[in-house]
């Protein structure tokens, strides 16, 4: 078989403040801003929120759990979704606001989500068949838009090999 070169772009938008999008986004992730405050972060005192906007209109939103025994760990998006799914099973999540605090080196930039909760918001894509909008915030910087999880993770596992 001939070898083929394949390549893949990520799209993604950036915004120089949050008052440049939309008013119903900046609600949204001062949503997770809220959330943030109700972290429980006493080991890394890295605090993430996560505010979802469903297709029922509801906000549920979710902030990073943490444990002793560290791989415990809950982190703010997965809190969020597991929360959603379970409080609204037959809503759609439209969008996703991820901010990050850290007290010791306030973040400049957006944090984006790490590789598990890449492949639970891509399990969310697939189920719902739509895509999850993603806002991310650092607090300070630029805010990042993406239109689906699938920009953020592009060779997902899904269940169609199983
Ligand atoms: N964390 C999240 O909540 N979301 C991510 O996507 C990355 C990391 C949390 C986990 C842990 O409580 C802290 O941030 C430091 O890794």
């Amino acid at each position: 078989m001939a070898k083929q070169q394949h390549s893949l772009r990520v799209h993604w938008t950036s915004y120089a403040a949050l008052q440049e999008l939309p008013l119903a986004d900046q609600q949204l992730m001062q949503a997770a801003r809220k959330a943030l405050a109700k972290a429980h972060a006493p080991y890394s005192e890295f605090r993430v929120g996560a505010a979802i906007l469903l297709d029922n209109g509801e906000i549920v939103s979710g902030a990073n759990f943490e444990n002793a025994a560290y791989t415990m760990c809950l982190c703010a998006e997965r809190t969020a979704l597991a929360t959603a799914v379970s409080t609204f099973p037959k809503a759609k999540a439209l969008v996703m606001a991820i901010t990050v605090a850290n007290p010791h080196r306030p973040a400049t930039r957006p944090g984006a989500p790490c590789g598990a909760c890449r492949q639970v918001l891509l399990e969310t894509e697939l189920r719902q068949q739509a895509d999850c909008r993603l806002l991310l915030q650092g607090e300070s910087g630029e805010v990042w838009e993406l239109a689906s999880a699938k920009d953020l993770l592009p060779f997902y596992f899904d269940g169609s090999l199983l």
